[in-house]
């Protein structure tokens, strides 16, 4: 391996500029040439990616988003975008690559690789954490800090004029952002798509603490099967009287300046990755399990089902007394 490219591809994430300078300066370290690749697929697909040296990546492991910009690629989904992204990369004589990313773009990794044998580290960047083979995922620690700042915020607000908000966070398909904000935040219930509703047990918990508590948190993973607006109508439904408020925090989630966790996860497994490649390694994700580097491959990374720890929900409800 002489060249190597990287990416960001799928929704951004805080640290992902730290993983593209570790992936660059670990690249330069090892004696390769290391390319970007801009609008992650997309790029591959058109072609657009440029030469990267020490300085492309000075300045960036404090920045949010990423200096690759990114994009969710409809073509590479194509057997023809995918044909095209491969003859680019062929002519631009780079042997590798390096994606960072979600579930979606390691799904794209995996077809490209068994369609064009080209080898692929990837490495997780999404505010999700739903990747399995990693205990966190690059931009998730950001995001539940952003989370908790906002929701200490509403919680002022809420204490003075007696309110319950619903607030809702991100978390397409998973509920690990709003499980760990809620208990942080101290929220009285946390609904999230990986667990059916008990509505019932909810409405009796919200009626029991009517009186020892003048604010109320509720928070709801934008993945859960009804989303924040309908548990906010329901809830006034059931209890006319409560002053209830909606809150969607959207996308302040995903950007801001990467907290120490995830400069720290990104720029380890950017190295990994970069050693990896050098290993023969290829189709596997770097993650970070119990403080160690380990690969696991992409078909086993994007099925996190399960992966939520039942013990944190419950330590919701024991401590939403
Ligand atoms: O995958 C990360 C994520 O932030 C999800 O939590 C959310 O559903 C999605 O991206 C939003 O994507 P977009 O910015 O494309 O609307």
């Amino acid at each position: 391996i002489k060249n190597i490219a990287v990416l960001t591809s799928g929704g951004d994430a805080p640290g992902m500029n730290a993983a593209i300078r570790a992936v660059v300066r670990a690249g330069i370290y090892n004696g390769l040439n290391v390319f970007g690749v801009k609008r992650g697929y997309d790029g591959l697909v058109s072609g657009d990616m440029y030469a990267m040296d020490v300085k492309s990546v000075a300045n960036i492991i404090q920045r949010g988003g990423t200096i690759l910009k990114t994009a969710r690629s409809d073509e590479f989904r194509t057997i023809e975008g995918r044909q095209k992204a491969y003859e680019n990369v062929k002519a631009a004589g780079i042997d590798a690559l390096v994606v960072i990313g979600g579930d979606g773009t390691f799904t794209g990794a995996s077809k490209f690789l068994e369609e064009f044998d080209i080898p692929i580290i990837g490495l997780p960047g999404t505010i999700d954490n739903d990747l399995a083979g990693t205990d966190f995922t690059i931009g998730y620690d950001t995001a539940i800090n952003t989370v908790i700042q906002a929701v200490d915020k509403i919680r002022d607000t809420a204490e003075s004029h007696d309110r319950l908000f619903v607030i809702e966070v991100m978390g397409r398909d998973s509920g690990l952002i709003a499980l760990r904000s809620g208990i942080s935040t101290g929220a009285e219930a946390v609904l999230i798509p990986e667990f059916n509703v008990d509505y019932d047990a909810i409405m009796k918990r919200l009626d029991k603490t009517r009186k020892s508590k003048s604010s109320r948190i509720i928070i709801v993973a934008e993945g859960d099967s009804e989303g924040g607006m309908v548990v906010s109508e329901r809830i006034k439904a059931n209890f006319p009287k409560y002053d209830v408020r909606l809150s969607i925090l959207g996308h302040i989630q995903r950007g801001g300046s990467p907290t120490c966790m995830d400069r720290v996860l990104a720029s380890r497994l950017g190295v990994a990755a970069v050693e990896a490649l050098l290993e023969g390694r290829k189709g596997e994700m770097a993650g970070l399990v119990h403080g160690e580097v380990q690969f696991i491959s992409f078909k086993k990374a994007i099925k996190h089902i399960d992966s939520i720890n039942q013990d944190l929900l419950r330590i919701v409800e024991i401590l939403s007394l």
